[in-house]
């Protein structure tokens, strides 16, 4: 794989290829934006980054995309961010059409790329990007479950004192406030959370994650970007590596876990081809319920989705 396109070139998007720079794995990172000359200025910004920190990705910006020919991977950061008091769904009216337009015009000049969404509403913005490419579901699917564990694995490692690399964490449903972040599958360093936190600590520590995407919000008028941008950049790399790492990814679901035809928080194996396989988790009751209000937010917003009629 030898090109990766970065379409929004806003704090996401910018930061994205500079990450994926920094992992100097691809020969070609473009970053488009609408915004006349800004993805140049970005992209040349970084490439003089490159003398200092020692990479060879050549980064390139761009308005027009046919410089975005012969893409092996896009990742779609398009569309606006969300303001304090605002959802992510609030969102839908402005970054739908973004998304859908975006990816007709991607695919003019990519055949077969593997598409990465980061634009919210994430789950309905996946589905949106699949149904206007028309490409196979293993190759688009959206980045929220990384970003959501590793809030998850940071507020957990302030608590317990300890490395956050050593968190080992899984997470479910909708990059919404009915994300299912899952306890049962979180250790330290092999040792099961629930030995080394009281069930109150925890239950904290799962309620700030659900709304993680929100408190930075509050702090900053706008919402994040380095942590979103590592994510998604760490997506791309294990697709072009191929390893077969197991991450939280929105994935369109064909009756794993009880559901079909949509886009949901599930944990796949990543791979050249996009998602390898989905994995199955056995869930208790509780976290069944949980996945299940998932489910119902996000078909609400695939509806107002669907009635919009874009594709
Ligand atoms: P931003 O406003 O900094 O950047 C967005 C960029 O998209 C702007 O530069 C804008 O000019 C560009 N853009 C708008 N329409 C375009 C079009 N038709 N073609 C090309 N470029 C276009 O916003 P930010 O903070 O980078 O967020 C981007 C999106 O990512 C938002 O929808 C935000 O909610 C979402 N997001 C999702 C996360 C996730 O976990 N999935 C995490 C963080 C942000
Ligand atoms: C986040 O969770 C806004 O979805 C974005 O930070």
């Amino acid at each position: 794989m030898s090109k990766v396109t970065v379409v929004g070139a806003g704090n996401v998007g910018a930061t994205v290829a500079n990450v994926l720079a920094h992992k100097d794995i691809v020969k070609d990172i473009v970053l488009l934006d609408i915004k006349g000359d800004f993805a140049k200025g970005k992209a040349l910004d970084s490439w003089q980054q490159a003398p200092i920190d020692g990479y060879s990705s050549r980064m390139t910006g761009t308005s027009d995309y046919a410089d975005t020919a012969g893409s092996d991977v896009v990742i779609i950061t398009a569309g606006i961010p969300r303001k304090p008091g605002m959802s992510r769904d609030d969102l839908i009216s402005t970054n739908a059409k973004i998304v859908v337009s975006v990816t007709k015009s991607i695919l003019k000049y990519s055949k077969n790329p593997i598409i990465i969404i980061v634009s919210n509403p994430l789950d309905v913005m996946s589905y949106a990007a699949l149904k206007a490419s028309k490409l196979a579901p293993n190759r688009v699917f959206g980045m929220a479950g990384i970003l959501d564990t590793a809030r998850y694995r940071a507020f957990l490692a302030t608590e317990l004192d300890v490395s956050p690399r050593d968190i080992s964490a899984v997470l479910m449903g909708g990059h919404g406030d009915t994300m299912v972040p899952l306890p049962r599958y979180t250790t330290v360093a092999g040792i099961p959370v629930t030995e080394m936190i009281t069930k109150g600590k925890l239950n904290k520590i799962v309620e700030r994650t659900k709304k993680g995407g929100g408190e930075l919000v509050k702090l900053m008028g706008t919402s994040a970007w380095y942590a979103p941008g590592a994510a998604a950049a760490q997506m791309v790399e294990s697709i072009i590596k191929d390893d077969g790492r197991i991450f939280p990814v929105s994935a369109w679901l064909t009756g794993e876990y009880g559901v079909k035809n949509m886009y949901l928080g599930v944990p796949v194996q990543l791979g050249k081809d996009g998602i390898r396989k989905i994995i199955k988790l056995k869930l208790n009751s509780e976290e069944k319920k949980g996945l299940k209000t998932s489910v119902k937010a996000v078909s609400s917003v695939i509806s107002d989705f669907k009635k919009m009629k874009l594709v």
